[in-house]
């Protein structure tokens, strides 16, 4: 178990620097189009031996989900065991570092967390497109969560494709302290009469400075943003005040919110940013990209 990485279980906040809402399948999932990258911020999932399965919730936004009777890494654990054909066994502590229902896949992550953690400490060796399917089975954003790279994501979350490579951009989150449940804001939308958004999620060409990169970014968009700020105005405030920031080059919604980010042009710029945003009730980071440790050769 010492063996394992601390990074194996680390599940970043994943962050939609767009997101386009593209059309509708018949099952009424939506099909999008997002460009998703992951922030340096996260939850941790750890797991050590014992003889069934449980999960110990620990962390500032543990809170709700250790009163649940079953969460989403319960079940991708499960499905993944029922999948090796193993008994699912092993004590699971999630230190819960990111708020519930707010737009930056905190489940989602954790699930994903889940079936990388546990198929190193059950040495369960599946091909990709297995793990990317159960994945899939666990929620729409738990497939670009496995990876946990800047990628292209279409379809309903299913579809990835490389981008190329990002320049070292600084990232602040903002949230208001308020869940915003996905369906409510989607309903939201179409109750606006909202109709669909052609697939522009990725400004085209390569962008070396982390400012240039976010003016492209401008000319895209959140299309659940608006729709969100009318179900929770909050977000609008929380808008108001990443776009006051010094530094600041572009502010917006992630997912279907009620998380906000803001880019800035260095990781650095973000963390002195984030440290002079105090606002009561609010959750706020700031920092870079998650990157993933270099291995040894
Ligand atoms: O897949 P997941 O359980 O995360 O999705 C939660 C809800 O969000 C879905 O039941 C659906 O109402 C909505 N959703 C959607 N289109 C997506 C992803 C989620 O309509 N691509």
């Amino acid at each position: 178990m010492s063996a394992l990485s601390a990074d194996l279980g680390f599940a970043p906040a994943k962050v939609n620097l767009t997101l386009r809402v593209t059309g509708r399948r018949p099952d009424g999932y939506h099909l999008l189009d997002s460009l998703v990258v992951f922030a340096g911020v996260g939850d941790r999932l750890s797991v050590s031996p014992a003889d069934d399965l449980s999960l110990t919730v620990t962390g500032p936004f543990g809170g709700p989900l250790a009163a649940e009777p079953d969460n989403l890494v319960l079940r991708a654990a499960r499905l993944l065991a029922e999948t090796a054909g193993i008994p699912a066994r092993g004590a699971l502590v999630l230190e819960k570092n990111l708020p519930i229902a707010s737009g930056i896949g905190g489940g989602s992550s954790d699930a994903a967390a889940a079936l990388r953690l546990l198929s190193a400490f059950w040495r369960v060796t599946l091909p990709e497109p297995v793990l990317q399917a159960m994945a899939l089975k666990l929620g729409a954003d738990v497939p670009v969560c496995l990876n946990r790279q800047a990628v292209r994501m279409a379809g309903i979350g299913e579809i990835l494709s490389p981008v190329p490579p990002l320049p070292p951009l600084g990232v602040v989150l903002a949230n208001p302290g308020l869940a915003c449940p996905t369906p409510a804001i989607f309903r939201a939308r179409a109750a606006a009469g909202a109709g669909f958004s052609p697939a522009d999620a990725v400004p085209a060409g390569r962008f070396a400075s982390p400012v240039d990169f976010a003016h492209a970014l401008a000319a895209n968009g959140n299309d659940l943003e608006d729709p969100a700020i009318a179900v929770q105005p909050a977000i609008g405030a929380v808008l108001a005040v990443l776009r006051a920031a010094p530094g600041v080059q572009l502010a917006r919604m992630s997912g279907s919110g009620a998380t906000c980010f803001g880019l800035f042009p260095s990781p650095h710029d973000a963390a002195a940013a984030a440290s002079a945003m105090r606002h009561d009730g609010w959750w706020v980071w700031g920092g870079g990209l998650y990157e993933p440790p270099l291995r040894a050769l």
